[in-house]
């Protein structure tokens, strides 16, 4: 078996190698150096992977990883591998999981179709609706990677775990288990792509230490409001902690009111505290 890192995952790539005690493959992302003056992108496979089973490990995101997902796989096969995995850390587009409106894609959807064009099975992880594991029609799986979260906060003794939304409320159920706390979920309405609205809710937490944990991070707007609120409430420490962090923009900015943001590298950033290479290679072993 082969390991192969996109750039958007090199370093998991590499840990993932690791875990599983085989070569990683390093890639060249430049023909010459600073790029194609045209911003195309490039990859070329630097070892061989005739004749073996190749994991593929690349995030979905920002788009431009896409277009360099699908040249890996294509490069994988030219290469003559004899079967390809894909490990999505993050599934980008996932959020767009059906047409909210007339004259919308189902982005996740136009993802996956395309996706499973170029290799025999999929892992991905926290991926926002695991419906979406249904558009492909190759093997697919998502992994856990909350409950490696959970571990990371063991010694931050946190007395309440808080789901901001619905949807966040079965990883802040596996982070609670983990941690033999209590969790609560509030009431999430989105006014626009930067602003939610919280429905008020008194909590006890007087003096607590609350995790509030969603899936994603994207402008922050979502903990950062939920953060605000449990300040007001005399919350002593506020920890915004998700899987996938995007920090669009000024996102870390906006969370400088939570005592600790936590990630995990499935999409590199300087909060990316916890690796999830060892949950992603007891999958490929499984
Ligand atoms: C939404 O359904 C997701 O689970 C997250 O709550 C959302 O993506 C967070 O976005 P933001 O950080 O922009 O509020």
């Amino acid at each position: 078996m082969k390991v192969v890192g996109g750039s958007s995952s090199t370093s998991l790539a590499r840990e993932i190698a690791g875990h599983l005690s085989v070569q990683p493959v390093d890639v060249a992302f430049e023909r010459h150096k600073g790029g194609f003056p045209d911003g195309e992108g490039y990859v070329r496979l630097l070892s061989e992977v005739e004749g073996e089973p190749v994991v593929l490990v690349q995030s979905t995101h920002p788009d431009s990883k896409i277009v360099e997902l699908f040249l890996l796989q294509d490069a994988i096969r030219e290469a003559g591998a004899s079967a390809v995995t894909c490990v999505i850390p993050y599934f980008g587009y996932g959020r767009q999981d059906k047409a909210f409106l007339p004259g919308e894609p189902v982005s996740a959807r136009a993802l996956a179709e395309r996706i499973q064009v170029g290799c025999d099975g999929v892992l991905t992880m926290g991926i926002h609706n695991r419906d979406i594991l249904g558009f492909f029609d190759i093997p697919a799986r998502d992994v856990d990677g909350m409950k490696a979260v959970g571990r990371y906060l063991e010694d931050r003794g946190v007395d309440l775990v808080l789901a901001p939304d619905a949807n966040a409320s079965p990883h802040a159920d596996v982070v609670a288990k983990v941690l033999g706390t209590p969790w609560e979920v509030l009431e999430k309405e989105r006014i626009d792509s930067h602003t939610v609205r919280i429905a008020p809710i008194q909590l006890d937490v007087r003096g607590k230490v609350v995790a509030v944990v969603d899936d994603i991070i994207s402008t922050g707007g979502t903990i950062a409001t939920a953060a605000s609120e449990l300040k007001a409430q005399g919350a002593r420490k506020v920890l915004a902690v998700c899987l996938h962090g995007i920090f669009a923009g000024s996102a870390l900015d906006r969370l400088k009111a939570c005592d600790e943001v936590v990630s995990t590298n499935t999409i590199p950033s300087e909060v990316s505290k916890v690796s999830v290479a060892p949950e992603f290679a007891e999958a490929l072993r499984s």
